[in-house]
């Protein structure tokens, strides 16, 4: 395994006087990789976060906050409405994935352009390419010759050799914050795909505050992963002394070292009555709350 320094010197020697850009999502592996470049590059790094819409609740503005407080300076790319046209009325998942993926690419490849960018560094680790090789669309993975067509001389992906506690055993040698290397993680298409079917703006919202509150609850059980999904049907529940068909949430949270398999977590009684009282209780037009029993296998820890 490469140590810190020779990933640094690694970057360093590829990109020499030219420029490179990556996208931040805040997650531990592109925020290492963020820091890593900053390190290896100083301003011949641009980094940017691109706010896709589907993020969690302020997450755009408190990554590049924490960012511009360690005196790195990330762009916030606005793409939220380009976003939400280009996935409506597609119900499918993997659809979604992949006009996530290409609207992502496509506002990527502007920002290639505008930087004059020869060099693009991912935060792809090997976990990613696993599933990827498997078959599971990662949103930021394209071939060499996508990027060689806009002008990219070389991909750099310093994390392709470690799991996800390896990139968080950097973060803590890199002495970066706790709100980096302890965010709880999330998928790079964020809650699209934790809306089944088509995901409105409403449904998102919703989905959002149920991800917050889950996270808020389930934060002292400290689980690998937890999320909140909203599926494409509605329950009825009595709300306001009417009897409507209202929407019900998911509730998953899995315990796991690499994501590749995981078992589920349990929470105690008490937690998941709090968690149904404030998602029922703080989410209008919620009227159930389920609770995920699947481990992975035979699940995946997403639901599309
Ligand atoms: P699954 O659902 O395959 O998820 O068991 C394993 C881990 O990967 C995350 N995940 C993604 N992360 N882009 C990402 O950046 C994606 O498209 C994506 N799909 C799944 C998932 O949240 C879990 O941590």
């Amino acid at each position: 395994m490469e140590s810190i320094d020779e990933k640094i010197e690694g970057i360093k020697g590829k990109v020499k006087d030219k420029v490179a850009v990556n996208a931040l999502s805040g997650g531990v592996d592109s925020s290492v990789v963020t820091f890593l470049g900053k390190i290896a590059l100083g301003d011949k790094l641009k980094s940017y976060f691109i706010d896709t819409g589907f993020m969690r609740e302020n997450e755009p503005e408190e990554v590049v906050e924490t960012f511009k407080e360690r005196g790195i300076e990330v762009k916030l790319y606005d793409a939220a409405d380009e976003f939400y046209d280009a996935v409506r009325f597609i119900k499918d998942g993997e659809d979604k994935r992949k006009v996530f993926s290409n609207k992502f690419y496509d506002i990527f490849s502007r920002i290639i352009k505008e930087n004059n960018a020869k060099y693009l560094l991912q935060g792809t680790i090997k976990a990613d390419k696993i599933m990827f090789d498997k078959g599971q669309s990662q949103h930021n993975i394209r071939t060499k010759s996508d990027y060689a067509e806009l002008g990219i001389e070389e991909v750099i992906e310093p994390l392709s050799d470690l799991y996800k506690y390896q990139v968080r055993d950097i973060a803590i040698d890199l002495n970066l914050p706790g709100e980096i290397y302890n965010r709880p993680p999330f998928p790079g298409p964020g809650l699209l795909i934790r809306v089944l079917g088509e995901a409105t703006r409403e449904k998102i919202g919703i989905v959002r505050k149920a991800q917050k509150i889950v996270e808020e609850e389930l934060k002292i059980y400290n689980p690998s992963q937890c999320l909140a999904c909203l599926p494409n049907d509605t329950a009825t529940g009595m709300i306001g002394g009417k009897a409507p068909g209202k929407y019900i949430i998911i509730v998953r949270a899995v315990k796991t070292d690499d994501f590749m398999t995981a078992d589920i977590f349990l929470p105690r009684k008490k937690t998941i009555e709090k968690l149904s009282k404030r998602i029922t209780g703080e989410i209008p037009n919620v009227a159930r709350v389920l609770y995920e029993i699947t481990g992975k296998p035979p699940g995946t820890i997403e639901y599309i």
